[in-house]
């Protein structure tokens, strides 16, 4: 297959709506063209009055939506001479700067906080060779630094902060809008930083033919908007109830959570959020740690989903408000499920599955345990 043929990522796939020049090689690891899974079996369970989807962003090359991002991010980075780039995470932006970073060949500083990764994200960002540095402190904090030390140092943001990053994550609104034939009526989304709740309504707004200039990186040619579809979803924004600035409707200082992945009290795109909650006719909503651990098992086991507890945030959110008819019947839903569950398999293995029977290696054990389970 030529590689005319062949997908090798968002970059070329979206370049036209892209504002990336024309001759820039794109830095890809074949991100991107995401399933959006139909939840069959939930639905049922919720009365069939609902369609519902997820779109499982867990499947892109280093297991979460911030490739689409850190494509577009370091491709330009790579453009403007950059031989370095930083960037403060909670986990899942560090496996993503450290994978595109090796791909082309320049040198990714990570600020985690200490103990609060889950462990698949730090052994990525060491395996790519990253220069990994934990802080006594949380993402917030980490956040600071970063903007602080990159006025001095040569290195370039990478976070959302970086309006090539939301370029990126733009088009995972495009993918669901090609794969529904139009925009869902409700989009759901956990949120952290709320990066990513702003980048898939930059997406939606530019399907619609509008275009948000506030979010445009500075001095680009900017491409037209696509004009693909008339109505734009509400966007709905989950949070970690011991995390949630958009429900307390002010910054949280010390944030808590088991989802480490949206362990954030001061997010970054804090004015572009409450727009797109607004624009939207959206809302923001929180649920306990209990809730969203118990909703990431349910879509494991009853639909072969396995996304990380930040994730199930937003089918939580999704499946509460159906419940409470908030999400009305006849509506399609689409939940962002941003990262794979293998990323922490501690919580999988502490807090979602079921006991390991201890079998005796014979055949009998075995054929009694089956019998046991089916009967
Ligand atoms: N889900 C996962 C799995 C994440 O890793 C993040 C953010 C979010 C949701 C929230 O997205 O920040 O755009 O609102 N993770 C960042 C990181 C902060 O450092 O990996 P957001």
């Amino acid at each position: 297959m030529s590689d005319e043929q062949r997908y090798t990522g968002l970059i070329e796939r979206y370049r036209q709506w892209l504002p990336l020049a024309a001759t820039t090689r794109a830095i890809s690891l074949g991100e991107g063209a995401t399933p959006l899974i139909r939840l069959h079996n939930i639905e049922q369970d919720l009365g069939g009055e609902h369609v519902l989807y997820v779109k499982f962003e867990g499947l892109n090359p280093t297991g979460s939506f911030k490739d689409r991002g850190m494509t577009v991010a370091v491709t330009q980075a790579v453009a403007e001479g950059s031989r370095a780039i930083i960037c403060a995470s909670t986990g899942n932006t560090s496996a993503a700067a450290a994978a595109y970073a090796a791909r082309a060949g320049i040198t990714a500083f990570v600020i985690i906080p200490e103990g609060k990764i889950a462990l698949g994200k730090l052994a990525q960002a060491m395996a790519h060779g990253a220069v990994v540095m934990q802080i006594q402190g949380n993402f917030d904090l980490g956040m600071r630094l970063v903007r602080e030390v990159a006025e001095h140092a040569p290195v370039a943001i990478v976070n959302s902060i970086n309006p090539y990053r939301l370029q990126g994550q733009k088009t995972a609104a495009f993918e669901i809008v090609e794969a529904l034939g139009r925009a869902p009526d409700y989009h759901c989304l956990p949120v952290g930083n709320a990066g990513n709740i702003t980048a898939h309504w930059l997406g939606y707004s530019e399907l619609a033919g509008e275009q948000l200039p506030a979010l445009i990186p500075p001095g680009v040619d900017y491409p037209a908007p696509r004009r693909l579809i008339t109505k734009r979803p509400h966007m709905l924004g989950f949070q970690a109830a011991g995390s949630a600035p958009f429900v307390a409707r002010e910054m949280v200082d010390e944030p808590e959570t088991v989802a480490t992945a949206i362990r954030i009290g001061h997010p970054q795109s804090w004015q572009y959020a409450w727009s797109a909650q607004q624009e939207s006719e959206g809302w923001f909503g929180a649920f306990e740690d209990a809730q969203i651990l118990e909703t990431q098992r349910y879509l494991a086991a009853r639909e072969g989903v396995f996304c990380e507890p930040a994730s199930a945030a937003s089918l939580c959110g999704a499946l509460a408000e159906i419940r409470d008819g908030r999400i009305r019947p006849g509506s399609t839903v689409v939940c962002t499920l941003t990262g794979h569950g293998l990323k922490d398999p501690d919580i999988a293995i502490r807090e979602l599955s079921e006991p390991v029977l201890n079998v005796p290696a014979q055949l009998d054990a075995i054929a009694h345990a089956i019998q046991t389970r089916l009967a």
